[in-house]
């Protein structure tokens, strides 16, 4: 039995290029002890895709990957999952822009994925699917007869059932769900908001978080998407020491750093947490030229006009507050437009006082999560979280904030900053623990195990017809 993960993207094993998100962190560490292929998009576009996938392999996992035309990168990527399933999904009615041609689009790459899939897996294989690109993949491969045990994985929020709705034709999107055995959500809220949706639909919702719409059933659940939280506690203590650290850390010349490493999307409340960064500055004279404000933001999906313009916001306002507080010898925020290793990440946040983690809606983020885990025990930094991160429901020693109030965060960051070490170990101290027991293990072990059971317990599914009269 091999487990055949689908992501839109696949961090091929020799690629020298980092992407930025949880997917790829998580999707890796659940291959690591499994016999699998990593199936998805090579990150090519090619006029002439290949008609099978390029395979490669790597000890027991297989990497199989196919290109997408020009068409199919603007309609399925750009369009349909960037400008219309994202911003609905993190509650931005606002930005979404639907057109009929990219959910075409969307629905034919999903089709081309189920076919290219359809050649690969074997009877006994498991497949598990991630992210919003890929909603209606289970229902393609259904109806090519595949009977396999399919699970989906949700890694960015779940709007609740009156925004989804805003979304044309969302019951063919939205509603495909339910062709999967099981849905994984980030949070409870998220898999409520998406049952609530169901029940809307028309589904009936059985025992067990199980719901039967239209000749299927499926199961939702929670399941935070945690971190390798001990190898990176390892990872950090060393990169701590090296180069790349120590040369930040002198450049402070013994000033507090305060650090944020967010993709540049409109998403992760990056505006806002400047804006509080500038309001602390003006409110607290004595800290000026204390701190420094670190923001690390690899570019993103910059072929999107709200991505492109938010990356102006913010370098427009990072100019105004350096121009405001800045003096010839002090820099207030640093701002760097790319990625860097988690390696490296992991040594800066180390040497961070503070992080400054505000999305105003995020799935998880697990920046949060890495944070906790890279800092020292005995002299820990502190997070800032905004409650609107889906790490918010783990992280209570977090100092959790609402970013829409700049008030409120710029008084979080004098607070962090002042924060007596007793209070700082306290706080992190189960925080860790948490993730500890919690890591991406547990994660993929405890989905995993759930889409087992909607497959071996033939009386609860014998129940489930009887009561739902519903096919298996
Ligand atoms: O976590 C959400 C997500 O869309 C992932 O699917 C993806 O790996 C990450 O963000 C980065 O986005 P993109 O693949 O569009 O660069």
């Amino acid at each position: 039995m091999r487990l055949i993960i689908v992501s839109n993207r696949v961090a091929l094993p020799d690629a020298r290029k980092t992407f930025a998100g949880g997917l790829t962190v998580a999707v890796k560490a659940a291959l690591r002890d499994r016999a699998g292929v990593w199936f998805g998009w090579s990150g090519e576009i090619s006029e002439h895709p290949t008609a099978t996938p390029r395979y490669l392999e790597r000890g027991r996992v297989g990497y199989a990957v196919i290109d997408l035309s020009e068409a199919d990168y603007q309609e399925y990527y750009n369009g349909f999952a960037n400008r219309a399933l994202w911003p609905v999904l993190h509650y931005r009615v606002d930005l979404q822009e639907y057109s009929r041609a990219d959910q075409s689009g969307y629905m034919r790459v999903n089709s081309h994925f189920a076919d290219q899939l359809d050649k690969i897996i074997e009877e006994d294989d498991v497949v598990w699917v991630h992210d919003y690109h890929l909603m209606p993949l289970a229902r393609e491969l259904r109806a090519r007869g595949r009977t396999n045990p399919i699970g989906f994985f949700l890694h960015i929020p779940c709007a609740p059932p009156d925004i989804l709705q805003t979304l044309p034709n969302h019951e063919e999107i939205l509603g495909s769900l339910v062709h999967y055995d099981l849905v994984g959500f980030q949070t409870e809220n998220d898999r409520d908001n998406f049952g609530r949706y169901l029940i809307l639909q028309g589904a009936r919702q059985g025992r067990g978080e199980t719901y039967a719409l239209d000749g299927r059933q499926t199961r939702l659940g929670a399941f935070p998407v945690g971190i390798e939280t001990a190898v990176y506690a390892r990872v950090a203590r060393n990169a701590a020491r090296s180069r790349f650290v120590r040369e930040i850390v002198d450049s402070l010349n013994g000033q507090k750093l305060v650090f944020g490493v967010d993709r540049l999307d409109y998403s992760k409340g990056i505006l806002h947490r400047l804006n509080a960064f500038d309001r602390f500055l003006e409110l607290n004279p004595d800290w000026r030229q204390r701190v420094t404000f670190l923001q690390v933001t690899p570019k993103s999906r910059e072929e999107i006009h709200e991505y492109a313009a938010i990356g102006d916001e913010v370098s427009t306002l990072i100019g105004k507050i350096n121009g405001r507080f800045g003096e010839a010898a002090w820099t207030p925020v640093r701002y760097v437009n790319r990625s860097y290793s988690r390696t490296a990440l992991a040594g800066v946040y180390r040497a961070a006082d503070v992080a400054l983690v505000t999305p105003l809606r995020d799935g998880m983020n697990l920046v949060a999560k890495e944070f906790v885990a890279a800092q020292d025990p005995e002299d820990p930094g502190v997070l800032i979280l905004s409650q609107f991160a889906g790490a918010a429901a783990e992280l209570d020693g977090a100092l959790i904030i609402n970013p829409h109030e700049v008030e409120a965060v710029a008084a979080a960051i004098k607070q962090a900053l002042e924060m007596p070490r007793d209070e700082r170990r306290e706080r992190h101290a189960p925080m860790l623990a948490h993730l500890m027991d919690h890591d991406v293990e547990n994660w993929s072990d405890s989905f995993l195990s759930a889409l087992g059971e909607t497959r071996q317990r033939p009386g609860l599914m014998e129940g489930l017809r009887a009561m739902f009269g519903v096919s298996a």
